[in-house]
């Protein structure tokens, strides 16, 4: 399985995700700080892997002496829209709280577990959620995805690439059509390169071309991951995303997000409070370096968008399949339906 982050003795160690596929090339952190301009700079993206990346810079930070205050404030200031961050944030602050009086020892000791084991849980409800969306995916067709919710945005595995790996690993026969997910091309660089690791089919498309798809009858399903989801069911993920939901509307195609329960913030009533993160117009403006737009020209370059709840079909958690009215399915867990039933979405219907 592909490792996106791991802790050593020299600190925090993540494949670089700027310069895949490229090059395969591991980046150490040797102090929160690193870890921090790692997140920013997205060496790591993904919101799981980005929560699990601010466990350990906590961890790390803690075990140099740093204030856990200012290690925490430096962490949470780096990108705000993957919930998961101020999530394992929080999971962090609580566990250092309850170790008050203990001997410094003992702390550094107790946070550095937690982010290991955060570590590897999230390894594990990743699987989950691929045994849970594995029977929604209909077999013999292809499955459309936006940018990398695999093993690279998370501890490992991946949210929508796990739906997709587990329904592999059933025995369907399916492809991936991967949009290449402007302007950071996730999908062309990460997810291809994943797949292509895992030997399973899959075809790149520039994400203007996902509505002709759509329509053609080939695409049987779409599975994207998420950022943030509100207690609506309104996701926030990869700018691009709500109008693939649209277009899989339009066209009676299932939309489905994959995400684990930490990407859940029933704080927010609806998408609308989601902060969306802008980014460098460099991104926009420029392509691998090259300039392709006119000098001092205006760009916008929010990194996600929200898609309404109406346009999604269900949510899959690690916990099982959550479906509208999302209000009350996804504030009641215990609610949702058996999951692996092997029913595609148009055998319900
Ligand atoms: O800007 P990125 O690359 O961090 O955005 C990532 C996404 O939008 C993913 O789809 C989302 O974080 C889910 S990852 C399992």
């Amino acid at each position: 399985m592909i490792e996106t982050i791991r802790w050593t003795e020299d600190g925090v160690v993540m494949i670089d995700q700027t310069r895949l596929p490229r090059e395969e090339v591991y980046v150490t952190c040797r102090d929160y700080r690193a870890v921090a301009e790692a997140i920013r700079s997205m060496v790591i993206r993904g919101a799981p892997a980005i929560g699990v990346a601010a466990a350990m810079g906590v961890a790390l930070g803690v075990l140099h002496g740093a204030e856990f205050e200012t290690v925490c404030d430096t962490l949470a200031a780096t990108r705000p829209t993957a919930v998961n961050l101020f999530w394992a944030l929080e999971r962090m602050k609580r566990l250092y709280a309850s170790l008050r009086g203990c001997p410094i020892a003992e702390i550094r000791d107790c946070l550095v577990a937690e982010a290991l084991q955060m570590r590897l849980e999230d390894i594990a409800i990743n699987q989950a959620i691929g045994r849970h969306g594995a029977g929604l995916i209909p077999d013999g067709k292809t499955v459309l995805t936006h940018c990398n919710a695999g093993a690279l945005a998370t501890a490992g595995y991946g949210t929508a690439l796990g739906v997709i790996r587990a329904a592999v690993a059933a025995g369907k026969k399916i492809d991936v059509f991967a949009d290449e997910t402007r302007p950071f091309l996730q999908g062309a660089r990460l997810t291809l390169w994943e797949l292509q690791h895992d030997g399973i089919p899959a075809t790149l498309i520039t994400d203007s071309m996902a509505g002709h798809f759509l329509k053609s009858g080939r695409i049987g399903c779409v599975v994207v991951g998420a950022d943030r989801i509100a207690a609506n069911g309104d996701v926030a993920n990869k700018v691009g995303t709500y109008s693939v939901a649209v277009l899989a509307k339009e066209n009676n195609v299932p939309f489905y997000v994959a995400a684990p329960l930490s990407t859940l913030d029933l704080t927010l009533a609806s998408g609308d409070e989601i902060p969306i993160e802008q980014r460098s117009p460099d991104e926009v403006t420029h392509f691998f370096g090259v300039q392709v737009a006119p000098d001092g020209v205006a760009v916008e370059n929010p990194a996600f968008d929200v898609t309404p709840h109406r346009y999604v079909t269900a949510i899959i958690t690690e916990r099982g399949v959550a479906r509208p009215p999302f209000t009350e399915s996804l504030g009641r867990p215990t609610s949702w339906a058996g999951t692996n039933s092997g029913k595609t979405e148009s055998e319900r219907l």
